[in-house]
C-alpha cells in the first residue's frame, strides 16, 4: 500500500502539469543546474526545474545565454537529474542546436533526453522553428515552447525590454502559442510580455503557460534561482522578486571563515582528530 511518503513523492508529469491547468492550480517552476540545488529545490517542492541556458549567465559569467554548448547543458542537466525524484526536469536547447534544421534539432534533443536523462526540452520561437519541434515531437520528446523575451535572439531584439507591446508582435505571439500547441507542445513559457497579453494567451490554449514577468492571469510562474535567491545583485528586473539575500549571508560566511583562520579560531582541538 502507498504510504504518505511514496504519494508524496509522485512523479510530476506532463499529464500531471495539464491536470493542474484544468483545476487551477499553479505550476511552481525555478531554473536549477547542479546537484546540490537542485535537491534542496526538489525537497522543497517544485513541480518543475528548468535546467535553463540561463546557466550561460549565472553559472559561467557570459553576458549572453549564446555561448552555453550542447555538451555543457547535457553536464548541468544530468546533475540536475540524478537529484530530483519528484519533479518534472525540462532543459533547454541551447542556441545554434535546433534553428534552422529539424534534423539537428531532433539529434540534440535525443543527446539531452539519452545523456542527461531530462524529461523534456525547452525551444524559443514560434513559427520559424515549427519544422524543427514538430521533429522533436515526433521522436516522443516533450517539447515546452517558449515566446515572448527569448534571449537567444537578444541581437535581433537589441534589448531586454518587454516584448509584444505593439498589436502586430502580439498578434503574432498569440499566433505563435495557438500553432506551438497545436503541434503537440505540452507547456509554453511567455517572458516579459504585458500580463493583459499573457492573461489571453493562458485563456486561449488549453496547455500550461507559465510566466516570467507576465503577470499573475498565467498557469505558473518561473524564475532564475540565483535572481530569487539574491544570489546575483545586479540584476533587478521590475518582475524578480528576491526570495532570500544570500549574497550577504554568504558573504558573512565567507569573512567570517576567513577571520577565524587568520586568527586561529578555526579548527579547535574539538575540530581536530
Ligand atoms: O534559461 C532560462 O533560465 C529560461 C527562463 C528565464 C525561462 O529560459
Amino acid at each position: 500500500m502507498a504510504n504518505s511518503t511514496s504519494a508524496a513523492l509522485k512523479r510530476i508529469t506532463t499529464h500531471s502539469l495539464q491536470e493542474m491547468k484544468q483545476r487551477g492550480e499553479k505550476i511552481s517552476m525555478l531554473t536549477a543546474y547542479d546537484y546540490s540545488m537542485a535537491k534542496i529545490l526538489d525537497a522543497a517542492g517544485i513541480d518543475m526545474v528548468l535546467v535553463g541556458d540561463s546557466a550561460s549567465n549565472v553559472m559561467a559569467g557570459h553576458e549572453t545565454t549564446l555561448p552555453i554548448t550542447l555538451d555543457q547543458m547535457i553536464y548541468h542537466a544530468s546533475a540536475v537529474v540524478r537529484a530530483v525524484k519528484r519533479a518534472l526536469v525540462v532543459v533547454d536547447i541551447p542556441f545554434g542546436s535546433y534553428q534552422g534544421n529539424s534534423a539537428e534539432a531532433l539529434r540534440s534533443a535525443i543527446r539531452i533526453m539519452k545523456e542527461s536523462g531530462g524529461h523534456a526540452v525547452k525551444m524559443e520561437g514560434g513559427a520559424e522553428i515549427k519544422e524543427s519541434v514538430m521533429r522533436v515531437l515526433s521522436a516522443g520528446v516533450p517539447v515546452m515552447g517558449h515566446l515572448g523575451l527569448t534571449p537567444q535572439s537578444i541581437y535581433k531584439f537589441g534589448t531586454y525590454t518587454v516584448r509584444a507591446q505593439e498589436k502586430a508582435e502580439a498578434e503574432k505571439l498569440i499566433e505563435d502559442a495557438k500553432l506551438l500547441e497545436a503541434c503537440g507542445c505540452f507547456a509554453l513559457v511567455v517572458e516579459k510580455i504585458p500580463a493583459a497579453l499573457a492573461k489571453k494567451v493562458a485563456s486561449s490554449l488549453t496547455i500550461p503557460v507559465i510566466g516570467i514577468g507576465a503577470g499573475v492571469e498565467v498557469d505558473g510562474q518561473v524564475l532564475v534561482m540565483h535572481d530569487m535567491l539574491g544570489i546575483t545583485q545586479e540584476f533587478k528586473p521590475r518582475f524578480l522578486r528576491r526570495y532570500a539575500d544570500l549574497q550577504q549571508l554568504m558573504t558573512d560566511a565567507f569573512k567570517k571563515y576567513i577571520s577565524d583562520v587568520k586568527t586561529k579560531d578555526f579548527p579547535t582541538s574539538k575540530e581536530s582528530y
